[in-house]
């Protein structure tokens, strides 16, 4: 692999670490953190809680998280899931909503359409692309009136 500056190796890339010039992918390293004790408590019922059994797989997560927040808020590449209900007897919220996915084609990988009753219909719209594009279609989506709910889940796009 071509050497890339420290920087962007530890942003964009968590599994490489630079180790005496060399790139080695996948190695683990391990390090000490000293926290206060009373804050360790809470993390470790924190992911207790959440399923952990063991500090550093819940570590590295919320440090992925964090990393997804910053490239999603820089404008980075990311994936996600825009989730939908709506009433589909409001035939001008049908048509708007199918008039705003086809704007946003190059955003949109799938979309899966659910019947959830008589009246509500679930949209869970999988998006991969630019974070700015991919909030644009979210905000679209959930501001056509007569959309119930939307919510916007984003994830790292795997890079
Ligand atoms: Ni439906």
């Amino acid at each position: 692999m071509e050497k890339q500056p420290a920087l962007y190796l530890y942003r964009e890339h968590m599994c490489y670490y630079i180790v005496k010039g060399s790139t080695m992918k996948d190695k683990l390293v391990r390090f000490g953190v000293s926290l206060e004790g009373e804050l360790l408590r809470k993390f470790d019922a924190f992911i207790g809680a959440e399923g952990y059994s063991n500090r550093s797989k819940a570590i590295a997560d919320l440090i992925r998280k964090e990393f997804v927040t910053d490239v999603f808020a820089r404008g980075g590449a990311v994936a996600g899931a825009v989730t939908i209900v709506y009433d589909h007897h409001r035939r001008e919220v049908v048509n708007k909503l199918l008039d705003i996915q086809h704007d946003h084609g190059s955003t949109i990988i799938s979309a899966q359409h659910v019947h959830l009753d008589h009246d509500n219909c679930l949209e869970i719209i999988a998006v991969k692309g630019p974070g700015a594009k991919v909030k644009a279609l979210a905000d679209s989506l959930k501001s056509i009136k007569g959309v119930k709910h939307a919510t916007l889940s984003v994830t790292t796009a795997g890079k």
